[in-house]
């Protein structure tokens, strides 16, 4: 039987993508492997939104074209064969096939027609959701697509070039995947979208669906343990959806909402909403719907002409809103983006300083909130087992690892109680199941 290897980098759309993928290819009979050397057919799912991410593909690329059989089929698919284009067979002759993030269900022709190279990367809409086999397996969570591209151009974002424009799918469709989901073996259901909150929908009757129509309807499924969704927008932080957090007890307390940087004047140039008022509003209304509700965001430090002043309010922000589980990243000129050829680049050195001490602080916010977990009971969802095999991880409401004593039978959900903490996990003990 062929074997296939599959290496995904990148976002949760990604991972969603690389699961689609290995399905499709075991479709076709092929299994699985870990291992590069024995592969008949390899791919790298790719992702191009810092200059490292494509890096790290070349690289790899560069690695595996030494070790590989002499016959396998080697290609990429993802946001960086559409970045690259046909110049991805310039940099590595060995390429047998280059598909877009939208075109990777075309991979079966490769299979039919090994002879020849195979190069997609249009923008299919949603017609990959439509050619792909239904998933025969899926694990814990289910990361579900509701709509795919991005319409609000950020300045230093690749993502409208690589996805393209916006699109929603339809309500029915993804109904139907999470019951599908959940019938293969999910518990918690994660919608997922470049712009999830902006999912927007109208039948063939006209009837119109928000994201908060989807969440009410698949919370109606039994099996469904645990919903969220990621990652918003923060202005399309409608009433309806933050209403969800007050009345969907299946809707965890944690949500990605990022703000980017903390400068109104930096947010404009980035074509972010700039208004920090309106933000903080959004922020208060979340609270006042849930309680306990905690927010993570992701920063980039050293926009072109950010300055120290600039670069404080980030901190404050970060600060303000006690970010958790966030990320922070340089800034990386990306192409066919506006920021690439903005004046006033800033320098490496002055990025990585800033870097640092944003990390110091999100770090601070991690430790505070995890502290602040212990003495109180959650219920967490069956990851992995640690390395060791003594112990299993979990995962909180607030995705953060929570770490516990290996017992004979897991169970996929239990209730812990937190007894530890420090600022990258949590340490608990088993309550009970369920
Ligand atoms: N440089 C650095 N970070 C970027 N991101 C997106 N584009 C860039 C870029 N050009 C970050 C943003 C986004 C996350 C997925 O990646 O913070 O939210
Ligand atoms: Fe990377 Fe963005 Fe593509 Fe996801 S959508 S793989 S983050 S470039």
């Amino acid at each position: 039987m062929k074997k296939f290897f599959i290496q995904t980098f990148g976002c949760q759309m990604n991972v969603y993508d690389g699961q689609r993928i290995a399905n499709m290819l075991e479709s076709y009979n092929l299994t699985q492997t870990d291992n590069v050397a024995e592969a008949d057919l390899i791919l790298l799912n790719t992702c191009a939104v810092r200059a490292k991410a494509t890096d790290k593909v070349y690289s790899a690329l560069g690695r595996i074209r030494k070790v590989k059989k002499e016959s396998a089929l080697l290609g990429i698919v993802g946001c960086v064969a559409r970045e690259s284009g046909s110049d991805a067979f310039r940099r590595i002759p060995e390429l047998n096939f280059v598909l877009g993030p939208q075109s990777y269900h075309k991979l079966p022709e490769i299979l039919e027609n090994p002879d020849t190279r195979l190069f997609n990367i249009d923008l299919g809409g949603l017609e990959k959701f439509d050619s792909l086999p239904a998933m025969t397996k899926t694990p814990n969570v289910a990361y579900i697509p509701v709509q795919e591209g991005c319409n609000h151009c950020c300045t230093y974002c690749i993502v409208p070039y690589t996805r393209g424009r916006e699109l929603s799918r339809p309500f029915n469709d993804i109904i139907k995947d999470s019951i599908n989901a959940v019938k293969t073996g999910a518990i918690e259901i994660c919608f997922l979208g470049q712009n999830v909150n902006g999912y927007n929908y109208t039948d063939e009757n006209g009837k119109k669906y928000r994201l908060s129509d989807v969440i009410k309807e698949v919370a109606k499924i039994q099996e469904v343990s645990r919903i969220r969704f990621t990652s918003s927008y923060p202005t399309e932080m409608t009433n309806d959806l933050i209403n969800m957090f007050a009345t969907e007890q299946k809707l965890l307390p944690f949500l990605n909402m990022p703000i980017q940087s903390g400068s109104p004047r930096i947010l404009k140039k980035m074509n972010r909403p700039d208004d920090l008022d309106a933000y903080l509003e959004i922020v208060n209304k979340l609270k006042q719907a849930r309680a306990d509700i905690q927010i993570s965001s992701d920063f980039i430090v050293g926009f072109p002409d950010e300055t120290d002043e600039d670069f404080e309010q980030t901190l404050d922000i970060a600060k303000k809103v006690k970010y958790i589980n966030s990320y922070s990243f340089k800034y990386s000129p990306r192409p066919h983006t506006a920021a690439a050829i903005m004046p006033n680049q800033i320098s490496e050195q002055i990025k990585s300083v800033r870097l640092q001490r944003l990390d110091f602080q999100l770090t601070e916010n991690q430790r505070d909130f995890n502290l602040s977990c212990v003495g109180k009971e959650m219920r967490c969802l069956f990851e992995s087992e640690d390395k060791t095999g003594k112990h299993l991880i979990y995962r909180t409401p607030y995705m953060q690892q929570c770490i516990v004593d290996k017992t004979d039978t897991i169970s996929q959900l239990l209730k812990v109680k937190i007894t530890d903490a420090n600022k990258s996990c949590l340490h608990g003990e088993i309550i009970k199941d369920k």
